[in-house]
């Protein structure tokens, strides 16, 4: 049975690789649990809620010297010297910009897992270390923003005279981004959202944002392949930067959160946008420490430019929330000690052969393991027949451009629809057409009615239509009477699938209710 050692992060790193709950589980994945004295004290678990759990409380040698040992930071040269020759240290190693580290922990014997190189892919959405943070951030960067911002979020009308509500641009949305749409609007803010990627924008107004496309001529929509934007081109770029001046002169807050894997973060927001925005004015740069996408934001730092507008290039947000935070990465860790113990007895088992087990090693035997091959990921959808469910995106849906039909197809279609419609009439013995008519108008106000529903509620919306089962139902009760055994037994089918579909569409509509109610008022 092997030991896993959770061990006390840098000072300037709140969070911790486990917090109590994520022990108690791992421990019942087999192994032996020790946990070094005071690590989860900036998240506020105190070693006596580790003990609970199972846990044995130990000094940082002991620690470090676990069969498998779980980090949030990567370890400094001290650190890694503690480990053992053939110990597996689970962490956000970074492995694309640290070579040097890498080397290092080959050289020591160690199996070296980067959480920070999950690939983005469905099947590994539960252990995307980067996606949990990102969401942590998002919010977080709102909580600053509203922190530094002299006014309300929400717009109010008082005794004292009516407050027009903050406007709120977020650009790129992402991971980061989407959480920050949701967070601002939720406070009450006006959010206004952009992104290369035209297929967020659904996403952006269920949240409550409104998208706003960078309308570049002559250049098809940049729908991404795997979930991350491609560079943009030229002529996107020059239409965004008049986008990103129209809005600076409008906006109180910006936050951006724009990235494009493997490279620096683009430059969004100019020395001019920031010049022209209104005295007071916040704007959050997420990625600062990529390079900033706003001229002027200083990695770490608060910046107050001369006419008033705070850049805040904070790049620990995520730590800010540290419970949070420790919570969700103990919970994607879990969820990759869960992956690689098939036996639950304790034993890690790693399987090269799997693209996500594959994708985080990064040393192994000796041997940096960095880069693996690449995973084909898609959020666009597959191909007709090639689906690979594996290989979907994390990022959720993500259509191709909609292929919209000419006006003159849809008048004639619409024609052939209406001449069929009045043939079936004419011909069809009554009351067949009376019930056809019904059924049609039926089809129209429901196209118009669901159309017109956000599609964060279509669940529910169609587990209460679920309900109109109940015709079904009283239709078969008349013939249950009827006397012939066929009759009977196939109206009772009809009984007994109809409840079904009805009580199992209350029962989806009360579990989705569920996720939007607090906790004590479930
Ligand atoms: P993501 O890949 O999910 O989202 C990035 C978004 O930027 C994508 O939607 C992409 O289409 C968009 N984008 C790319 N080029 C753009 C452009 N020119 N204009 C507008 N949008 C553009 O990434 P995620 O996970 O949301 O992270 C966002 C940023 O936040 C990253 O730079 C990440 O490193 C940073 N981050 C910062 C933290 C902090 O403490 N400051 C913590 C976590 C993440």
């Amino acid at each position: 049975m092997a030991r896993i050692g959770i061990v006390a992060e840098q000072p300037a790193e709140n969070r911790v690789a486990a917090s109590p709950t994520t022990v108690a589980k791992i421990r019942a994945l087999g192994y032996d649990v020790s946990v070094e004295s005071g690590a989860g004290a900036r998240s506020s678990f105190p070693d006596e809620a580790y003990a609970q759990a199972g846990a044995e409380i130990v000094g940082t040698a002991d620690a470090w010297s676990a069969d498998v040992v779980l980090t949030i930071d990567a370890p400094v040269d001290a650190e890694i010297a503690r480990l053992h020759d053939g110990s597996t240290l689970i962490g956000l190693l970074s492995p694309a910009l640290r070579p040097e580290l890498l080397g290092s922990l080959a050289a020591a014997g160690v199996t070296a897992l980067a959480m920070d190189a999950v690939p983005r892919i469905s099947r590994a959405q539960s252990m995307d270390v980067l996606s949990s943070m990102a969401n942590i951030a998002g919010y977080r960067a709102v909580v600053e923003a509203a922190n530094e911002f002299g006014r309300f979020f929400t717009g109010q009308v008082t005794a004292a005279g009516k407050v027009p509500p903050a406007k709120v641009l977020v650009a790129g949305a992402g991971v980061a981004g989407l959480a920050a749409i949701g967070a601002a609007s939720s406070m009450g803010a006006i959010v206004r959202a952009t992104d290369p990627r035209p297929e967020v924008a659904d996403q952006v107004k269920s949240i409550g944002g409104t998208y706003l496309p960078v309308i570049v001529p002559d250049e098809s929509a940049q729908v991404s392949s795997d979930g991350y934007a491609k560079a943009t081109s030229a002529a996107y770029d020059t239409a965004a930067a008049q986008l990103y001046s129209d809005q600076a002169a409008d906006v109180d807050i910006i936050i951006t959160t724009a990235l494009i894997p493997g490279r620096a973060a683009p430059r969004l927001i100019t020395a001019a946008d920031v010049a022209a925005m209104k005295p007071g004015s916040v704007i959050v740069d997420m990625a600062a420490g990529q390079g900033g996408n706003v001229e002027g934001s200083v990695a770490g730092e608060k910046v107050v430019t001369p006419n008033g507008v705070t850049i805040l290039g904070y790049t620990d947000l995520a730590g800010r929330l540290p419970q949070q935070a420790s919570q969700l990465y103990g919970t994607n860790v879990l969820n990759l000690l869960t992956l690689l113990t098939p036996g639950k007895n304790g034993t890690l088992v790693l399987d090269e052969t799997d693209v996500v087990q594959r994708g985080i090693t990064v040393a192994r035997g000796g041997s940096v393991t960095w880069p693996p091959p690449a995973v084909q990921v898609s959020a666009a959808p597959a191909a007709a027949g090639t689906g690979d469910p594996s290989t979907s995106s994390g990022t959720g849906s993500a259509p191709a451009p909609k292929k919209t039909m000419s006006r003159g197809a849809k008048s004639a279609l619409t024609t052939v629809g209406v001449a069929a419609l009045f043939l079936v009439c004419a011909v069809a013995p009554p009351p067949l057409p009376q019930h056809f008519l019904v059924l049609t108008l039926s089809v129209v106000i429901g196209f118009f009615v669901i159309g017109k529903v956000a599609h964060a509620l279509h669940t529910p919306l169609m587990s209460i239509t679920n309900a109109i089962s109940g015709i079904i139902i009283v239709g078969a009760m008349t013939q249950i009477v009827v006397p012939n055994p066929l009759v009977q037994v196939l109206a009772g089918v009809a009984v007994l699938l109809a409840s079904i579909n009805i009580f199992g569409g209350f029962a989806v509509t009360r579990r989705m209710l569920a996720m939007f109610q607090k906790g004590d008022q479930k």
